[in-house]
């Protein structure tokens, strides 16, 4: 691990190495956004030197001077986005979380889940160990300083799946997407590929959160981890400021370097098998896909073919030349 002892920059985004218990480098009311996920205190292993294993009362001591700080910092319309996920053998701890939270002066506007795994889709930690399930979501709880966070849904709204409902309630094609929140981790480790932290969330959840704030003109991550929130903000054109007290900063640099194309979750392992296999039988007939739909409206055509785009390609129509045939489920 590289520990330096400095600070790092890299575009719009800046990281302190040190404790967020205390942000000198922040003025009272100057962040508009908050996104963090605490350290568990299950026993991660950040860094040698840091024992995620504080007695209760300490954990939350250590939570509520960090709250605290957020709280001055963030300006009076911002909000928080704090994400904390039980364990299969550790239920409720995300609720004292957000408790230490609300002492802090924050309140509660509304619970989100974010499901990592659906229909085995997705990554998730086997924390029930056979005896119990595994806890395959977290919660993202949405606080604010004051009643009225400056918060815009449609801004990560779905379309209707059914367009009848169009002019029912908007004139608008268009639709919040709901507190429930599917996110699964773009690429897993394996026994043999070795973790470069211990408890990342994927960067579109905080690019989520993010796209949902209009006007926000800077974030704070106190709990920085490998800088996702950070880099969800540079991809979105937002300056970024991170505390992390055992930081990498190779790990750091590279995703802060990474460009991230949001291709958003499309649909269930079996039923995206069934629309390539589909593809796939129209592609083997004469004249392959394309005669396949000739005739058809062109609305209709291009919703076939930008779904097979965003499955990750039919044998041709949606696969630009060159592209790598998508990896198989
Ligand atoms: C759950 S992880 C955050 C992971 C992050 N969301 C990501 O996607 O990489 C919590 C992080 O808080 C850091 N940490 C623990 N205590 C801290 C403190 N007092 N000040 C700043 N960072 C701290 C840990 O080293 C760990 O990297």
């Amino acid at each position: 691990m590289n520990l330096p002892p400095g600070d790092l920059e890299s575009g719009l985004q800046r990281l302190y190495f040190h404790s967020s218990e205390r942000m000198p480098e922040l003025p009272a009311a100057s962040v508009d956004v908050i996104i963090t996920s605490p350290p568990y205190n299950r026993g991660k292993h950040y860094h040698p030197s840091y024992s995620d294993r504080l007695l209760p009362e300490e954990y939350e001591r250590l939570l509520s001077r960090v709250f605290r700080e957020c709280h001055r910092v963030l300006r009076p319309r911002g909000s928080f986005f704090l994400n904390v996920g039980d364990s299969a053998r550790d239920q409720g701890k995300s609720e004292r979380v957000v408790r230490v939270a609300e002492e802090a002066g924050f309140q509660r506007v509304q619970t989100l889940v974010w499901v990592k795994s659906i229909l085995g889709k997705g990554h998730y930690t086997p924390s029930g160990r056979g005896r119990n399930f595994s806890n395959i979501f977290e919660y993202v709880y949405l606080l604010a300083r004051g009643p009225s966070p400056r918060i815009d849904v449609l801004r990560v709204g779905i379309p209707y799946a059914d367009k009848s409902n169009i002019g029912r309630y908007s004139a608008q094609d268009l639709r919040d997407a709901g507190n429930v929140w599917f996110i699964p981790y773009r690429e897993t480790t394996g026994p043999r590929r070795k973790k470069r932290h211990e408890a990342p969330f994927p960067v579109e959840l905080p690019w989520r959160a993010l796209r949902c704030v209009p006007g926000a003109r800077r974030v704070l991550d106190p709990f920085a981890g490998t800088g996702s929130t950070l880099a969800a903000a540079e991809s979105l054109g937002i300056e970024g400021v991170g505390y992390e007290r055992f930081p990498d900063t190779t790990v750091l640099r590279e995703r802060l370097q990474t460009p991230y194309p949001f291709a958003p979750t499309v649909l269930l392992p079996e039923l995206e098998r069934a629309v390539r296999l589909l593809a796939r039988l129209l592609e083997a007939r004469p004249g392959g896909l394309e005669t396949a739909l000739q005739g058809v409206r062109p609305q209709v055509r291009g919703e076939v073919q930008s779904l097979l785009e965003r499955l990750g390609g039919s044998p041709t129509a949606g696969r630009r030349a060159g592209q790598p045939r998508p990896p198989k489920d």
